[in-house]
């Protein structure tokens, strides 16, 4: 008897690890900073805000709150502190990585500050308004990048190296469980 061979499909799946979950949302993340970046850039070339350019920025200030935010949250509530336990908080990079999450959350504000000033002047010249925020943004933007690598590249791999699997483990129920259930950041 002849038999078909076809392709099967793998039927066991890799679990994908907390750290390479984190990975991934930055990723994302990347995405939706380029987008506000790309506005930025419009408004500073037009030297004017358009419709659109507004909706794109509240997009970012949305994204900030509730897709960030609550990313930087979860990093702090079962990420940081597991390391802090392994490697101590001074001379690694879980205090850095906890005080550029402050310097982000400080620097948003300043974006929704300068969102509702360039709100506010639309109807006539709004120049200064544009470069306020340009600032900001571009500012935020990178520091951002900066950040995700950091963590990848260097906070990641010390808790790769450091954890046991059981740590592991828990590590990714504690960053799984329904972030949007908890509520907002103490800070
Ligand atoms: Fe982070
Ligand atoms: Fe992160």
């Amino acid at each position: 008897m002849r038999t078909l061979l076809v392709a099967q499909p793998i039927r066991w799946v890799v679990p994908m690890d907390a750290l390479t979950q984190l990975a991934q949302e930055h990723a994302d993340f990347i995405e939706k900073l380029t987008e506000l970046e790309a506005a930025l850039d419009e408004m500073m070339a037009t030297r004017e805000a358009s419709d659109e350019d507004v909706e794109l920025l509240d997009e970012a200030v949305r994204f900030f709150d509730e897709e960030l935010f609550p990313h930087f949250d979860r990093e702090e509530a079962f990420l940081l502190p597991t390391l802090e336990a392994k490697v101590g908080l001074y001379g690694s990079l879980v205090n850095v990585i906890a005080y550029e999450h402050a310097e982000v959350r400080r620097e948003v504000g300043k974006i929704k500050e300068g969102l509702a000033a360039l709100k506010a002047k639309r109807g006539g010249p709004h120049d200064k308004e544009i470069e306020e925020l340009n600032r900001h943004g571009v500012f935020t933007v990178q520091f951002l990048w900066d950040h995700f690598r950091k963590e990848k590249m260097s906070l990641f791999e010390t808790a790769r190296e450091t954890l046991s699997p059981g740590e592991m483990e828990a590590l990714g129920r504690g960053l799984t469980s329904s972030p949007s259930a908890r509520g907002p950041s103490p800070r």
